[in-house]
């Protein structure tokens, strides 16, 4: 495996989230599901290790990027709000969404996480990273927190809301944001569990 893919464009090349490569090889199968698949960071290099991903998003200018830049062949894309998609039961072994389960009240994410628990395949892997209460957005001032709608979670919460899954890594990180824009920092929960 490799970091690199068939990518149409020399500064295209995707990035994984390190955790989720390091434990990739305890699936015992070769479906994923990516909920919130964004420009395909994760799901390119996933499709091009040889497993088959459905990315979904609300976002259709994310997909393109993805058509646009990649050669992904067994990678499908919806265009749907997480929220909306059904979860085929027992057929995904790994059921990701990094970056995005935040940015819904907590209520939805509780249903999602249910969606995700009850069809998960049994022995599968399910790998979140959400916004922690440390995030600096969280102090930002009502007005944003009334238009953007962010949930905030603490490690202890994570940890309790997948009780019955067996935890693989709970990590609660404060870091440098190079990916985007200008240089900021974000408060991130990472949780990979096995059911
Ligand atoms: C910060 S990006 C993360 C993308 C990718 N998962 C990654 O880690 O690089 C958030 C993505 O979530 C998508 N998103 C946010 N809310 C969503 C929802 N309710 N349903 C589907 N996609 C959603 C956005 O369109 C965006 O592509």
């Amino acid at each position: 495996m490799n970091n690199y893919t068939k990518s149409k464009n020399e500064n295209t090349q995707p990035k994984m989230a390190p955790e989720l490569r390091k434990y990739i090889k305890l699936l015992n199968g070769k479906e994923v599901l990516d909920l919130g698949v964004g420009k395909g960071y994760n799901s390119v290099l996933l499709s091009n290790f040889g497993f088959n991903v459905t990315g979904v998003d609300i976002s259709n200018e994310s997909l393109k990027y993805i058509e646009e830049n990649f050669d992904c062949a067994n990678l499908t894309l919806i265009n749907k709000d997480v929220r909306e998609f059904e979860i085929e039961k027992n057929k995904y072994d790994l059921i990701l969404s990094s970056n995005v389960l935040h940015f819904m009240p907590k209520e939805d994410f509780l249903k999602i996480i249910k969606k995700i628990k009850e069809n998960l395949k049994e022995d599968g892997l399910i790998y979140i990273s959400v916004f922690s209460k440390e995030d600096p957005s969280s102090k930002l001032n009502k007005d944003f927190k009334e238009n953007t709608c962010i949930s905030y979670f603490s490690k202890e919460e994570i940890l309790d809301i997948f009780s019955d899954f067996t935890t693989i890594l709970i990590s609660d990180e404060y870091s440098l944001d190079l990916g985007h824009g200008k240089p900021h920092y974000h408060g991130m929960i990472k949780y990979i569990g096995k059911k």
